[in-house]
């Protein structure tokens, strides 16, 4: 799956990068940055359902 981050809505709680931290880090703005474009890892997806913004997009 291909993985982004909507950084317009992204609040910079930073949920993503704790529970994902293989794909997603937070950045010298704070907000989150995807450090992969494609991957399988499931915590993508928990991240995706935890974020509290929905700024997680997926793309299968
Ligand atoms: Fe931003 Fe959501 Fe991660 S608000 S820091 S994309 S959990």
């Amino acid at each position: 799956m291909k993985v982004k981050v909507d950084r317009d809505t992204c609040i910079g709680c930073g949920v993503c990068a704790s529970i994902c931290p293989d794909v997603f880090e937070m950045d010298e703005e704070g907000k989150a940055k995807v450090l992969v474009e494609e991957t399988d890892l499931e915590c993508v997806k928990e991240a995706a359902e935890s974020c509290p913004t929905g700024s997680i997009i997926i793309e299968e």
